[in-house]
C-alpha cells in the first residue's frame, strides 16, 4: 500500500480554521475528497469568482470536475440537510450526485436525537456544552450503544426501517413523557418522512471502503477531510467540552476504512488567532477590545449557528500538542490578512498554573480552566497584506510572526492564507 499522495487536512484548535477553502485549493492535486468525521454542526466555506459557498456535509472538493467525494462511514448524516445541500450546490457542482458517494456505515441523525440534544443542554443549564443541537452528541451515543441507532445502509431497506423507526420511537417517546413530560413524536410521519430521503439518497449510497482501497490501488490520491479540530477530538481534545468524533487525523482510519499509515501528508490548518464557539476553557481569550476587533476584522460568527465566536491570540503551546497528536508534516496559517492593524501582537508560549509552568499541554479541565497563557509581545503591522502572493513580500513583522510560530510548533509552514478567495493564498514549501 503507498499513501504518498494521500493528504489529510485537520483543524488544530476548535474548528473554524478556514479548512474549507484549504480543500477547496488542493482538491485539484487529488482524485477523491473524503469527510471521515463529524456531521452538520461542521460549517465549511469555500469562495471563489465572486460568489461564498457554505458547506456542512458534501467534501469540499465538490466544484472540481472529476474529483470523487465521499462521506465516510465515521459521520453521523441528517439525510434532510443532506439532501438540502445537495440541491443548493448542483447547479455549481458539476455532476454532483453521479460523484457523491455516502458510506452504508455512516449513521443516521432523527428527530429524536435533536430533541434529546435539546432537553439535555437545557437541563444542564449554566454547566452546558454548548454544543450545535444539530443532534450529533445523540447520534454517536446512540452508534456506540447499538440498540436504537440507524445505518445509511438499512434507509434503503423500507420494510426493515419501518418496523426499526416504530420501534426506536416509542422507545425513545416512553423516555420524553416519562422524563421530561414531553410531547410523543409520530412516528408514522417519520417514516414517511425519511422513507422519501432515502430513495433520493438510495443511488449515492455505497461500501465506500471498498471504493476508497480500489481508488488506491489504483494509484488515485485521496485528501482527507478533517471537521471540527484536534481541541474538540472526543478523545483527544479538551474532554468534556469536545464534539463526539475523532476531529483529529486519528479519525482518518476509523471514519474511511483507510489505514493511517496510508496518509502521506498531515497537513494543519490554525488561524493566526485562536477561536472558539460553545462553552470550554479558552486561556487565551480575549474578553476586550482587542478580541472584538478581531471577532470584526476576521467575520467571526459560526456558519452553522451564527453565534459570536469567542477570539484570542495564538495558543502555540496547544497547537504544539495538537501537532504531537496528529504527527503534523506542515502548518497552513489562515486569515492572516486579519491580524492588521491590531494595536498589539501577542502568541501564548505556554501556560502557567498557580505560578508554576506546565511541562505539557493539560487533559484535566479544571487545571486548563486556571491556566494563565504565558504570552510573548511581538511587533504588529499596519499594511493591508490581502494582495500578498509571495512570502517575500509580506511586511517584515508579519514574516517574524510565521516564523515565530514555526519555531514554537516544531513544523514549517508551508501554506498562508490572506483572504478568502483561491488567489489570496501563499504557497512556501
Ligand atoms: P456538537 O459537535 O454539536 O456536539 O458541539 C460540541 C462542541 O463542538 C461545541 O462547543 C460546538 O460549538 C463545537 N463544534 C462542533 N462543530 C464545530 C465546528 O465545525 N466548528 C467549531 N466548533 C464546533
Amino acid at each position: 500500500m503507498t499513501g504518498k499522495g494521500n493528504t489529510c487536512v485537520v483543524g488544530l484548535t476548535w474548528g473554524d480554521e478556514a479548512k474549507g477553502k484549504i480543500i477547496d485549493i488542493l482538491a485539484p492535486e487529488h482524485d477523491v475528497v473524503v469527510r471521515y468525521n463529524g456531521g452538520n454542526n461542521a460549517g465549511h466555506t469555500v469562495a471563489f469568482d465572486g460568489h461564498t459557498y457554505k458547506l456542512h456535509l458534501v467534501p469540499c472538493g465538490l466544484f472540481h470536475e472529476g474529483v470523487g467525494l465521499v462521506i465516510g462511514g465515521g459521520l453521523v448524516v441528517d439525510p434532510q440537510v443532506l439532501l438540502e445541500e445537495i440541491a443548493t450546490h448542483e447547479g455549481v457542482a458539476p455532476n454532483l450526485k453521479g460523484r457523491l458517494r455516502i458510506s452504508s456505515r455512516a449513521h443516521t441523525i432523527w428527530p429524536w436525537h435533536k430533541k434529546t440534544e435539546a432537553l439535555s443542554e437545557k437541563f444542564l443549564g449554566k454547566g452546558k456544552i454548548g454544543t450545535t443541537l444539530r443532534g450529533i452528541g445523540p447520534a454517536y451515543a446512540e452508534k456506540a450503544n447499538r440498540v436504537h441507532a440507524i445505518r445509511m445502509g438499512e434507509l434503503v431497506r423500507p420494510e426493515h426501517l419501518k418496523k426499526k423507526v416504530q420501534r426506536i420511537a416509542e422507545a425513545k417517546n416512553r423516555e420524553f413523557q416519562a422524563v421530561f413530560g414531553e410531547e410523543p413524536l409520530d412516528p408514522a410521519a417519520i417514516w414517511t418522512e425519511y422513507a422519501a430521503y432515502a430513495e433520493q439518497l438510495a443511488p449515492m449510497i455505497a461500501d465506500t471502503t471498498a471504493l476508497l482501497h480500489e481508488a488506491m490501488a489504483g494509484g488515485r490520491r485521496i485528501l482527507f477531510e478533517g471537521a471540527q479540530g484536534t481541541l474538540l477530538d472526543i478523545d483527544h481534545g479538551t474532554y468534556p467540552y469536545v464534539t463526539s468524533s475523532n476531529a483529529s487525523a486519528a479519525g482518518v482510519w476509523t471514519g474511511s476504512g483507510v489505514p493511517g499509515r496510508a496518509i502521506g501528508r498531515v497537513l494543519g490548518v490554525v488561524k493566526a488567532y485562536t477561536t472558539r464557539v460553545g462553552e470550554g476553557p479558552f486561556p487565551t481569550e480575549l474578553a476586550n477590545e482587542i478580541g472584538n476587533q478581531i471577532r470584526e476584522q476576521g467575520h467571526e460568527y459560526g456558519t452553522t449557528t451564527g453565534r459570536p465566536r469567542r477570539c484570542g491570540w495564538l495558543d502555540a503551546f496547544a497547537i504544539r500538542y495538537s501537532a504531537m497528536v496528529n504527527g503534523l508534516d506542515g502548518i497552513v496559517i489562515t486569515l492572516l490578512d486579519v491580524l492588521g492593524g491590531l494595536p498589539e501582537l501577542k502568541i501564548c508560549t505556554g501556560y502557567r498554573v498557580g505560578g508554576e509552568p506546565l511541562a505539557a499541554f493539560p487533559a484535566d479541565p479544571q487545571v486548563l480552566a486556571e491556566a494563565e497563557p504565558v504570552l510573548e509581545s511581538l511587533k504588529p503591522w499596519t499594511e493591508d497584506i490581502s494582495g500578498a502572493t509571495r512570502f517575500k513580500s509580506l511586511p517584515p513583522a508579519a514574516k517574524a510572526y510565521v516564523e515565530r510560530v514555526e519555531e514554537l510548533v516544531g513544523a514549517a509552514v508551508s501554506i498562508i492564507s490572506v483572504g478568502p478567495a483561491r488567489d489570496q493564498t501563499i504557497f512556501r514549501r
